[in-house]
C-alpha cells in the first residue's frame, strides 16, 4: 500500500467510527481505540504533509482563531415556519394547503406528510462540493447568514466528505444543536468560574457558533441534524422520506423518529405522541414540523412572503406546574433595582427542582393578581428561571391580601424611589450593602477585574465585617485580615491578594465595566477606551463626545456622564488609581467582530416583560444597532411586546421581520 492509499484507508475507518459514535450512537470500538486510529493519521500525515487534505479529520480544528464572519446571501432564502399551537391549527393548515392544491390543479385530496421533531437548535446551511464540506453558513435574517465554517467542521456529527460520491454542487440545510449533556456539563463549568449560566441549549449552542476560535467551539460538544436538500433538479430527491433516507446514506445526520402521515389525523397522533415522550430524548425539542411529503406538490402550493404553505410547526405547550406560593420577597440588585420573586414550596418541573420563580416587577404581581398564599401556576419556558403565570383563583384562601411593595430597602432600610415612566423600583443608597455585594461579585467577576476566590461567599464576608465599603477598599486588604474570615486559611488568604494585586495590570476597559455603570457592558467599555485611552479622559467627556465614538448611543453616553457627575464615584475612580489600579492605555483591542446588528434598526413597540424601554434600546446599541422611533421599509425589525401598538401593524403590512421578546434575546445572544 502506498501512503497515499493508507492516509484514504485511515480517514474512511475514522469516518466510519465518527458517524458510528456521533450520528447514530452506536459505536462500535472503545475510544482509546479510536484515539489511536487519529494519532496513526496524524503520524502519518505530518510524514507526508503535501499529502494533507482538507477534508482529512485531523483538519476538523484550524489552528487559530478567525478574524470575525463574512457575510454570506442565501441563493434560495431561509425562510421560516409558520407557528400552530392546537389541533384545530393544524388542521387549519390541511385545509389551506389542499385549497391552495386544488386552485392550483394539483389532486390534493389524500395529501401525505412527514412529522419531524423540531429540534431547538439554529439552522445551518451546509455546502458540499464533489462530496467535500466547503462552506457553513447561519440562517441569519433568511437571506444573508454568516460564514462560519471554521466551526461547522468542529461538529464531528457531520461529515466532512460524504459517504457516497454526489457531483457537483449541493446545499444542505438543518440544525446545530447542543445535546443535554453537553450543556449541563457547559453550564457546571460555567458555575465554577462564577459565570453567568446559559438560559438554555439553544442559547448555549447559539453562542458557540459566534465563538471565533474554533478550538473552544471544539470542546462545547455541539451536533447536528439534517433535513433538506437545495440543489440542481435531479440531484434532489423527489420526497421528503426520500430525502431523509438520502441524507442518511450520505452518512449525515438525521434525527431517526420522523414518520410518514396520511392525512392530518396521523400528524396530530404524531404530536400527541411526542408532547411526552420528547422529554427522554437527549436533546431538546420545541415541536414538531409537519412538511408535505411530495416536493413536485410542494412547487404547486408555493409560499407567502415569510413562509412556505408546505409546512408548519406545531409548537408544545410550555411546561406547567402547580404549587404553593410561600412568600413573596424582593432583592436587591447591583444597580439597586429592587424586584420581587416568588419563594415556592419546591415541585418538579421538566426534570428539576423548582423552589423559586421570579415576579418580574410590581405592576406584574398587580396584573396578575398573585398573593401569598395562593396556590400559583408555574412554567418554564427558555429562561433559566421559571416564572409565575397566575394564581389558582379557586382555591384562594379568604384571608389572603393583594401583594404590597415594600417601601424600603430590605437591605439598608433606606426610601425604595421610582422614576415617573419607569415599572422598577430601586435603592438610591449607593452604601447599600446589597447593592455593594452584587456590585462586588460583578466587579471581582472574570469577565471585569477577574479576582478568582472572590465569590459569593466570601463577598458575604467582607462586606457584613465592614472590611469592604468600596471597590477601593479591595485593594488594601491584607493577607491577616482575610485569614481571619471563616473558612480561610493562609494559602487561600494569600491567593486572594494575588489575585487582587493582579487585576491592577488588566486593561482598563475591564475596570470601567467592572464599575457597573449602568448600560455599560464589555463591548460599551471597550469602545470607549479605545476611542479616549483612559478612564479620566472618559470622566471628562461631554456626551456629545462620548456620543460621536461608535457603537455608543445616547442612552449609554447619558449614563456615563450621570455615573461621573457624582463626586462620590470620581472619587472612587482617583482611589482605585493612587492604589496602582490601571486607568490608561494602551488602546483597548478593537471591539469584537461586528455582530449581526451592526448597522441594523430596531423599532420598539408594546412593554417587554424582562427589560425597560431604555434597556432595550442600551443592549440594541451596544451591539452595534440604532433604535428609531417609525417603522419604514428601512427598518430591519420591529421588536413587539406586550400590548403592541399600530406599529406592529406597519410592520406587518412593509414585510419587516417582527421579533417576540424571546427572539429579540435570542438575537442578542441573551437568556
Ligand atoms: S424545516 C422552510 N424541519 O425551525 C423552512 N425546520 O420555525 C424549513 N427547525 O428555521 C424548515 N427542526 O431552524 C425544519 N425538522 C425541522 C426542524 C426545523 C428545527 C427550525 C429551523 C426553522 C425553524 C422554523
Amino acid at each position: 500500500m502506498t501512503a497515499a492509499q493508507r492516509l484514504a484507508d485511515l480517514r474512511a475507518r475514522i469516518r466510519h467510527h465518527e458517524e458510528r459514535y456521533y450520528v447514530l450512537n452506536d459505536p462500535e470500538i472503545s475510544d482509546a481505540e479510536f484515539d489511536a486510529l487519529v494519532a496513526e493519521l496524524q503520524a502519518l500525515e505530518r510524514e507526508h504533509p503535501d499529502l494533507v487534505t482538507p477534508d482529512s479529520p485531523t483538519q476538523r480544528v484550524g489552528g487559530r482563531p478567525v478574524e470575525g464572519f463574512a457575510a454570506v446571501e442565501h441563493g434560495v432564502p431561509m425562510l421560516s415556519l409558520d407557528n400552530t399551537y392546537d389541533e384545530g391549527e393544524v388542521a387549519a393548515f390541511d385545509e389551506r394547503l389542499r385549497r391552495a392544491l386544488a386552485d392550483a390543479g394539483a389532486e390534493a385530496s389524500a395529501v401525505e406528510y412527514v412529522a419531524e421533531l423540531k429540534i431547538d437548535g439554529l439552522s445551518i446551511s451546509l455546502t458540499y462540493e464533489d462530496g467535500g464540506l466547503v462552506r457553513g453558513v447561519t440562517r441569519g435574517d433568511g437571506f444573508r447568514g454568516e460564514d462560519v465554517t471554521s466551526n461547522v467542521r468542529t461538529i464531528r456529527a457531520i461529515p466532512m466528505r460524504l459517504a457516497e460520491p454526489v457531483a457537483g454542487r449541493i446545499e444542505i440545510r438543518g440544525e446545530v444543536y447542543l445535546p443535554r449533556t453537553a450543556f449541563d456539563r457547559i453550564n457546571r463549568e460555567r458555575e465554577s468560574r462564577e459565570e453567568p449560566l446559559f438560559a438554555n441549549p439553544r442559547n448555549a449552542a447559539a453562542g458557540a457558533m459566534r465563538n471565533l476560535d474554533p478550538r473552544e467551539v471544539s470542546r462545547r460538544g455541539l451536533s447536528a441534524f439534517m433535513y433538506q436538500v437545495i440543489g440542481r433538479p435531479g440531484a434532489v430527491p423527489p420526497t421528503q422520506a426520500d430525502t431523509l433516507e438520502g441524507l442518511r446514506r450520505w452518512g449525515l445526520p438525521v434525527e431517526a423518529h420522523w414518520a410518514r402521515c396520511r392525512g392530518v389525523d396521523e400528524v396530530l397522533a404524531y404530536c400527541e405522541r411526542w408532547r411526552e415522550a420528547r422529554h427522554a430524548l437527549p436533546f431538546d425539542t420545541d415541536g414538531v414540523v409537519v412538511k408535505l411529503d411530495d416536493l413536485a406538490l410542494r412547487e404547486k402550493a408555493g409560499a407567502t412572503t415569510k413562509f412556505p404553505r408546505w409546512a408548519v410547526a406545531f409548537k408544545f405547550p410550555a411546561e406547567q406546574a402547580t404549587t404553593r406560593l410561600l412568600k413573596i420577597a424582593v432583592e436587591v440588585g447591583r444597580t439597586g433595582a429592587v424586584t420581587p420573586y416568588a419563594v415556592l414550596e419546591p415541585v418538579r418541573l421538566s426534570g428539576s427542582t423548582i423552589s423559586q420563580a421570579t415576579l418580574h416587577n410590581e405592576q406584574e404581581v398587580a396584573r396578575r393578581d398573585i398573593r401569598e398564599g395562593d396556590d400559583v401556576v408555574i412554567e418554564k419556558g427558555g429562561e433559566v428561571i421559571p416564572k409565575v403565570v397566575k394564581p389558582v383563583l379557586s382555591r384562594r384562601g379568604a384571608d389572603a391580601a393583594p401583594w404590597k411593595m415594600p417601601e424600603t430597602c430590605p437591605s439598608c432600610g433606606s426610601r425604595l424611589h421610582r422614576p415617573e415612566d419607569e415599572v422598577v423600583w430601586r435603592c438610591v443608597n449607593t452604601a447599600c450593602p446589597a447593592r455593594l455585594r452584587r456590585s462586588l461579585e460583578h466587579f471581582a467577576s472574570r469577565r471585569a477585574m477577574d479576582i478568582e476566590g472572590l465569590g459569593e461567599a466570601l463577598v458575604d464576608q467582607v462586606v457584613r465585617t465592614g472590611l469592604v465599603r468600596d471597590f477601593g477598599d479591595l485593594y488594601g486588604l491584607t493577607v491577616g485580615q482575610i485569614e481571619a474570615l471563616e473558612r480561610m486559611g493562609p494559602k487561600s488568604a494569600e491567593n486572594l491578594v494575588r489575585e487582587i494585586d493582579g487585576s491592577r495590570r488588566l486593561d482598563p476597559w475591564r475596570l470601567l465595566f467592572g464599575l457597573g455603570i449602568r448600560h455599560v457592558g464589555e463591548r460599551a467599555a471597550q469602545a470607549l477606551v479605545g476611542a479616549f485611552g483612559s478612564v479620566d479622559a472618559i470622566a471628562a467627556a461631554s456626551v456629545d463626545a462620548l456620543q460621536a465614538v461608535e457603537d455608543i448611543g445616547p442612552v449609554v453616553a447619558a449614563s456615563v456622564r450621570e455615573y461621573f457627575d457624582e463626586p462620590r464615584n470620581r472619587a472612587l475612580v482617583a482611589r482605585l488609581k493612587a492604589a496602582g489600579v490601571r486607568t490608561a492605555g494602551p488602546k483597548a483591542p478593537a471591539a469584537a467582530a461586528p455582530t449581526g446588528l451592526s448597522g441594523r434598526t430596531f423599532v420598539l413597540t408594546g412593554t417587554l416583560a424582562g427589560l425597560t424601554r431604555d434597556e432595550a434600546t442600551a443592549a440594541i446599541e451596544a451591539a452595534g444597532g440604532r433604535v428609531t422611533g417609525s417603522v419604514s421599509r428601512k427598518t430591519d425589525y420591529v421588536v413587539a411586546g406586550a400590548e403592541p401598538g399600530s406599529k406592529l401593524e406597519k410592520a406587518r403590512s412593509l414585510g419587516v421581520t417582527v421579533l417576540d421578546e424571546r427572539d429579540f434575546l435570542a438575537l442578542l445572544g441573551r437568556k
